[in-house]
């Protein structure tokens, strides 16, 4: 089956969706992104996904080309059509096109897209036994809050992953403080027990996973401090994690060749992978360790 895409008002068999060539999204990267699961036909956090597209198009000074309730029609409508019930689903907002001129066009419309695929599950292996990761300088930015489509950092830094056979890459500023990864946030349980992560600032994206995983760490009474952590803190923690809409709770056990911990998943990565498995799935399968063996294959 073909799959369907929605640009600007059609949906239309992705081979045949186009935007204009002077789209702003392709010429300045001026737009902004989601990237949202659909869990049993119903979006899983939607409201936080939605509220920081919100956030990020105020911040581009983008007008909202419709409402919340609008385009969360458009999404459910997205994966009904792809006949999806579990999915990953991806919206872009970029300002719109005209002429190439870097200031805002005088009237432009906002160009938008959703498409949908299948969800897929983190790979049960490295859910379960961890993931390598290197460190690559943070060079993005001043503005990370924003889920904005200009990538290029965070391109360079995956591939640099990639090439080490590393799954991500954890990002450094001022040589030593880890701010997030390139497509993930990351957190480490330090010497004492205490779950830590980058506080929200402009040198993070404030993940939807993030916030949930530190409501259900308080919920389990994790201790848990919003404070960035240098790479030797890494280096020297009991656990490493990073988290994402499509990673979910990754357990990280090695940084460059250094094992984290005693190199395999702690116990708070277990509670939490837990906790997150039965916020995401409700009851589809028990909320144990093999988190990711447990799902039902969508
Ligand atoms: N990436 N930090 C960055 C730089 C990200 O790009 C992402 C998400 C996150 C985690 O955010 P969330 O928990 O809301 O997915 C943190 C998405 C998935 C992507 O670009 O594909």
């Amino acid at each position: 089956m073909a799959r369907i895409a929605y640009v600007n008002g059609r949906y239309v068999p992705q081979s045949q969706a186009a935007v204009h060539i002077e789209d702003r999204g392709n010429q300045f990267a001026d737009g902004v992104y989601e990237v949202m699961k659909v869990v049993d036909g119903r979006p899983s956090d939607g409201d936080r996904h939605l509220a920081r597209l919100a956030r990020s198009l105020a911040s581009l000074r983008i007008e909202a080309p419709m409402s919340e309730a609008a385009l969360q029609q458009i999404v459910m409508e997205t994966v009904r059509r792809n006949r999806l019930r579990d999915a990953t689903v991806y919206i872009q907002i970029s300002r719109g096109s005209a002429p190439r001129d870097h200031a805002f066009p005088k009237a432009s419309v906002p160009t938008v897209i959703v498409t949908a695929k299948r969800m897929k599950r983190p790979d049960p292996k490295a859910y379960a036994e961890g993931v390598g990761v290197v460190v690559q300088p943070d060079i993005r930015w001043l503005k990370c809050e924003v889920k904005s489509v200009s990538l290029l950092p965070n391109v360079l830094a995956r591939q640099a992953a990639r090439e080490a056979g590393a799954y991500e890459a954890f990002l450094t500023r001022d040589g030593d403080v880890v701010t997030e990864c390139s497509a993930s946030n990351c957190y480490i349980v330090d010497a004492e027990g205490v779950l830590r992560t980058h506080p929200l600032s402009p040198l993070i994206l404030g993940g939807v996973t993030r916030s949930v995983v530190l409501e259900l760490a308080a919920a389990e009474g994790i201790p848990v401090d919003e404070r960035p952590f240098t790479l030797a803190e890494l280096e020297d923690a009991r656990e490493a994690i990073l988290t994402s809409t499509s990673s979910w709770v990754m357990p990280v056990v090695r940084v460059g060749d250094q094992v984290i911990g005693d190199g395999t998943p702690g116990p708070v990565t277990r509670r939490l992978q837990a906790a997150y498995h039965r916020h995401v799935f409700g009851n589809r399968g028990p909320a144990v360790a093999t988190v990711a063996d447990a799902m039902p294959v969508v």
